[in-house]
């Protein structure tokens, strides 16, 4: 069995805020687009997704490789279970306006880290972005969540992506307050 759906089946899932977390819902309340296109990479229980759709974004998709949590989704949002695709982020073909990342980047393991830009700028139509949490705290061999900095991220993304903003999250869940970094990048 995958990791994750081990990890999923047995209820180890540290990661998992319960709920949408405030720096993502936040973000989500100040788009006003509501046809945009937007992918949640690694969703897990993905209650960004419940948020997206009740507030009208009907054009989101969750792609994670566990099924478990897809499930779960499913059996909160039926309607939408087409939307729940269940397959690897990096076999994913198609182009979105919008990539929200929480807790996915961490989850790789960091030699699988060019490949994760290359990809979700491969991903993002013209102008698209890629927004969310990224945590800042010391890369080690220890993890998931494996960790990184500010630095880091900024010659990782930079060639790719314009770098909109990167700054500490100031409105962080408690368990990660001054532990993680919002962004947006949009793809050059
Ligand atoms: C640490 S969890 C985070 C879940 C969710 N983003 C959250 O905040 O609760 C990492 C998630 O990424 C998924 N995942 C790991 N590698 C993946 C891959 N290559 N493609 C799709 N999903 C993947 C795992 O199954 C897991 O649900």
């Amino acid at each position: 069995m995958n990791y994750w759906e081990e990890r999923y089946q047995k209820g180890e899932t540290g990661w998992d805020a319960g709920k949408i977390t405030t720096p993502i819902k936040e973000y989500i309340d100040q788009l006003t687009n509501k046809n945009l296109k937007i992918l949640i990479p690694g969703a897990g229980n993905g209650y960004e997704f419940d948020y997206l759709i009740e507030k009208g974004f009907k054009n989101v998709y969750v792609i994670d490789i566990a099924e478990t949590p897809l499930e779960n989704i499913k059996k909160r949002k039926p309607e939408f279970a087409t939307h729940l695709l269940h397959a690897d982020f990096f076999s994913l073909e198609t182009k979105f306006d919008l990539i929200l990342e929480q807790t996915f980047f961490c989850a790789l393991p960091p030699e699988m880290r060019p490949q994760y830009v290359e990809k979700m700028a491969s991903i993002l139509n013209p102008k698209g972005k890629l927004a969310g949490l990224l945590f800042d705290f010391p890369l080690t061999s220890e993890g998931p969540p494996f960790g990184g900095s500010k630095e880091e991220y900024i010659n990782r993304f930079a060639p790719k992506f314009e770098i909109k903003k990167l700054e500490r999250s100031y409105n962080s869940i408690k368990p990660r307050e001054n532990k993680e970094l919002f962004f947006i990048f949009e793809v050059k």
